[in-house]
C-alpha cells in the first residue's frame, strides 16, 4: 500500500466512524427529533474545536454473534474540545449504534476522557441516550457502568460534571448522571427511571406513561433529580454552555470573572417600594434578583422545582455568585423538605467550587405538619443547614422581610460564619412572627377578658408590642448579628462592594475524613 493510499485509508476509516450506525439509522434518529452524537458535540463545543479520541475502538464480544455487529468507535463519541475557549471533555453516547447500548469498550472510552478530565482538572459533560448495559455483554457491560460510577464519585467536588439526557436512560444507568452535579434533560424523548412502565406494570400493577414515570416535566417538578428542562436540544446545548461560564475549570480554580457594563452602582428605586405594606401581602424574589446582578441575567436552576426557595447563577460586577433566595410568591417562601434538599444541594455545588454565595432572605420559618415531619424535615432542614455552616466561600446576606426562628439560622445567618450580613429596614428578625408569639404568651390573658371584643382588642394590642419591639431589624443590629441597615435600592452596590473585600477571604474547615451530612 502506499503511503497516499494509506491516507486514503485513514480518511476512508474516519469517514465510517462518522457514520456510526449507518444513514439509516441516522435517519431514524432525526424522525424522532433527535441529533447524532457527533451533531450534539458539534453544538456543544466552539465550532471546530473538538478532538475525537478513540475513534477506530471496537466491541470484542463474541456472545450472540456479536463479532458481525460491529462499529469503528462503538456506541460512543468521546473527546476534548472548549466552550468559550475553556476546555472541557465530551462522551456522547450515539443511539444509532446498537441503541447506544453500553458495552466493556464503551465504557472504557467514557472512563479515559473522564480520568484525563481529572488530569488536567477540567469539566467532563456527558450526553446521555442509550438502552441501557448491552445485554450481549452481560456482567462486563455493568463492570463497565461501575468504572464510570467511581470516577464520577472521586470527580465530585474536585472537576464539575454535567449530564444532558437526550433520550432513555433506564436501570442503574441512570446512577451516573445522578452522580453528577448538574442533570439537564429535554422535553421531548428524554426519560430516566430504575425500571420501566412495563416492569411497574408487572411487578405493582401500576399503568403509567413513560413521560409520567421518568420524564423531564416529572423530574424537573416532583422528584427533583434533574436540574434544568430545555424545549429542545439546542437549547439543552446552549444551557450547558452558559452554566459552564459560571463555574471555575476544578476546585482550585475561581470562577471566571468577565467584563461587564451594567453600572455597579445603578440604583435601583423599584427595590424601595417593593415589599407591600401588609405583611400578608408577596412580592416577587425574581425582581429583586433581577435588580441586583448584571443586566437582570439569571440562569435559575431547579427552576421548576420547590419554588419556594431560588437558586440559580449570576454575575455581581462580572464576578460569578451563586443566588439563594426565598420566594415568598410559593407557600409564602416557608422552607420545607424540598426546598432544604434544594437549596443544600445548590449551596455545597457552590462552595465546592469557590462561588460565593448571595442570600436574600425572606422566610417565615419552616412548615409545620405531620406531612413534614413524618418525611423527615428535620434532617432535610439540617441539610441547608449544614451547607451553609461549612461553606467558607464569602457568604453575604441580606434580609428583605420576615427572618424567623430556625429558618433565620439556616438562611446564612451571621452565627452560620455569614460574612457580611445586611438587612433592609423592612426585615423582621425574631424569634417567631407576632401571631404565634402573641398566642404562646397571652393566651391565658386573652381569654380572661370578658367579651369577644375585648379579645380581640388585647389581642392587636399584644401583637402590636411585640411588633413593637421585634418586627425590625435594629434588635439583631443591636447585637452585631446584622452588620448595616441599607437601603434597598443600594442593595446592588453594597452586595457588590461586601463580594469585592471578601475576594481574599482564607477560612479553613477542620482536617478530616469527610464530614457527615444528614443525607
Ligand atoms: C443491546 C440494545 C439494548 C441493550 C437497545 N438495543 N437496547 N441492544 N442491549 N440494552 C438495540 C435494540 O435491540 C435495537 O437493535 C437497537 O438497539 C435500537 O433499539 P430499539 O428498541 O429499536 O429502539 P427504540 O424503539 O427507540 O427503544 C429504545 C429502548 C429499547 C426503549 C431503549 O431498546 C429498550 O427497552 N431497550 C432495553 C432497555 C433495557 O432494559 N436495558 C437494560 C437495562 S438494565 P436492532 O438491531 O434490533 O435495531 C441496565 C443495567 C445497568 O442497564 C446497571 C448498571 C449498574
Amino acid at each position: 500500500m502506499s503511503n497516499q493510499d494509506k491516507l486514503n485509508n485513514l480518511i476512508a476509516l474516519r469517514s465510517k466512524a462518522k457514520i456510526g450506525g449507518g444513514e439509516k439509522r441516522i435517519e431514524a434518529q432525526h424522525a424522532k427529533g433527535k441529533y447524532t452524537a457527533r451533531e450534539r458535540v458539534e453544538l456543544l463545543l466552539d465550532e471546530g474545536s473538538f478532538e475525537e479520541y478513540d475513534m477506530f475502538k471496537e466491541h470484542r464480544c463474541t456472545n450472540f454473534g456479536m463479532e458481525k455487529q460491529t462499529f469503528l468507535g462503538d456506541g460512543v463519541v468521546v473527546g476534548s474540545g472548549s466552550i468559550d475557549g475553556r476546555l472541557v471533555f465530551v462522551s456522547a453516547q450515539d443511539f444509532t449504534v446498537i441503541g447506544g447500548s453500553l458495552s466493556e469498550t464503551m465504557s472504557q472510552k467514557i472512563c479515559k476522557i473522564m480520568d484525563m478530565a481529572m488530569k488536567a482538572g477540567a469539566p467532563v459533560i456527558g450526553i446521555n441516550d442509550s438502552g441501557g448495559a448491552r445485554i450481549q455483554e452481560g456482567i462486563q457491560s455493568l463492570a463497565g457502568y461501575s468504572e464510570i460510577f467511581q470516577r464520577n464519585i472521586m470527580s465530585s467536588g474536585v472537576i464539575p460534571q454535567i449530564s444532558a439526557i437526550m433520550g432513555p436512560c433506564a436501570g442503574g444507568a441512570v446512577y451516573s448522571p445522578a452522580l453528577t452535579d448538574f442533570i439537564f434533560m429535554t422535553e421531548q424523548n428524554s426519560y430516566m427511571f430504575l425500571t420501566g412502565p412495563k416492569v411497574v406494570k408487572t411487578v405493582t400493577g401500576e399503568t403509567i406513561s413513560t413521560d409520567d414515570l421518568g420524564g423531564a416535566y416529572m423530574h424537573n417538578t416532583k422528584s427533583g433529580v434533574a436540574q434544568f428542562m430545555a424545549p429542545d436540544e439546542k437549547e439543552c446545548l446552549a444551557m450547558i454552555r452558559k452554566l459552564i461560564s459560571y463555574i471555575p475549570q476544578n476546585n482550585l480554580e475561581e470562577p471566571v470573572r468577565t467584563a461587564f457594563t451594567d453600572p455597579i452602582d445603578r440604583n435601583c428605586d423599584l427595590l424601595n417600594d417593593i415589599i407591600p405594606e401588609s405583611a400578608k401581602k408577596a412580592y416577587d424574589m425574581q425582581e429583586v434578583i433581577a435588580c441586583v446582578v448584571d443586566d437582570g441575567d439569571f440562569l435559575e436552576v431547579h427552576k421548576g422545582f420547590a419554588k419556594n426557595i431560588i437558586v440559580g447563577f449570576a454575575k455581581i460586577g462580572g464576578m460569578p455568585v451563586g443566588v439563594v433566595a426565598n420566594q415568598p410568591m410559593y407557600l409564602g417562601g416557608v422552607l420545607d423538605i424540598e426546598a432544604s434538599r434544594k437549596g443544600a444541594r445548590f449551596v455545597r455545588f457552590c462552595d465546592a467550587f469557590n462561588i460565593p454565595l448571595v442570600t436574600l432572605v425572606d422566610v417565615p420559618g419552616f412548615l409545620p405538619g405531620s406531612t413534614q415531619e413524618y418525611g423527615g424535615v428535620i434532617s432535610h432542614g439540617a441539610k441547608l443547614l449544614f451547607a451553609y455552616g461549612e461553606a467558607t466561600v464569602p457568604k453575604v446576606t441580606v434580609t428583605l422581610r420576615k427572618s424567623y426562628g430556625g429558618a433565620h439560622i439556616v438562611m446564612s445567618s451571621k452565627q452560620l460564619r455569614g460574612d457580611v450580613n445586611y438587612a433592609w429596614p423592612t426585615a423582621e428578625i425574631a424569634v417567631m412572627g407576632a401571631e404565634g408569639a402573641v398566642e404562646v404568651l397571652y393566651a391565658k390573658e386573652i381569654a380572661a377578658q370578658e367579651t369577644d371584643e375585648a379579645k380581640a382588642a388585647k389581642y392587636d394590642e399584644k401583637k402590636q408590642e411585640y411588633n413593637d419591639l421585634f418586627a425590625n431589624p435594629y434588635q439583631a443590629a443591636k447585637y452585631g448579628f446584622i452588620d448595616d441597615v441599607i437601603e434597598p435600592r443600594n442593595t446592588r452596590f453594597r452586595v457588590f462592594r461586601a463580594l469585592q473585600r471578601l475576594q481574599t477571604k482564607r477560612v479553613t474547615n477542620p482536617l478530616r475524613k469527610h464530614c457527615n451530612i444528614p443525607l
